[in-house]
């Protein structure tokens, strides 16, 4: 089933100079990019992203974090795209990530944990609502999809 997930290459992906080889695991797999824009958060924008989070004892440092500096935002899409993109991520802290996923070869810290991406179909439609506006996700043809996608799907 085709489906869309939000990734973000947090702060950290930013200043460490990854968002090129992150986002490249992702265009490599054959994952299309329907949505990209670097943002600065701010501090409402944070809060909503992570309001399940609230009532957590790390939600101050986790709002400063992702408001310290600006980060990537990407829609991806692609069949299981939101299983997809969780796999290539791996565990939220980084020493429990499986080598070949981004934490796992690229982090060390829960907190300084390179990537979020969404983790299920009702969180990526409400994350993706809040990262892009109506018109900054853009549907398109590629034409490689003729050798990664199957042509019964
Ligand atoms: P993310 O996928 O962005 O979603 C929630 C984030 O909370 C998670 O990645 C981590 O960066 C962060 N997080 C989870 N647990 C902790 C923790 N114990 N201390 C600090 N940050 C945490």
């Amino acid at each position: 089933m085709t489906e869309r997930t939000l990734v973000l290459v947090k702060p950290d992906g930013v200043q460490r100079l990854l968002v090129g080889r992150i986002l490249g695991r992702f265009e490599e797999r054959g994952l299309k990019i329907v949505g990209l824009k670097l943002v600065a958060v701010d501090r409402t924008l944070a809060e909503a992203h992570y309001a399940v989070h609230r009532e957590r004892p790390f939600f101050e440092g986790l709002v400063s974090f992702i408001t310290s500096s600006p980060l990537v935002a990407v829609a991806l899409e692609g069949p299981n795209a939101i299983a997809m993109a969780r796999a290539m991520v791996g565990a939220t802290r980084p020493h429990e990530a499986a080598p070949g996923t981004i934490r796992g070869d690229l982090a060390m810290e829960t907190a300084q944990n390179l990537v979020h991406a969404s983790d299920g179909p009702e969180t990526a439609i409400a994350e993706l609502a809040l990262w892009f506006a109506p018109g900054e996700i853009v549907d398109y043809a590629r034409d490689v999809d003729r050798w990664v996608l199957s042509p019964v799907d």
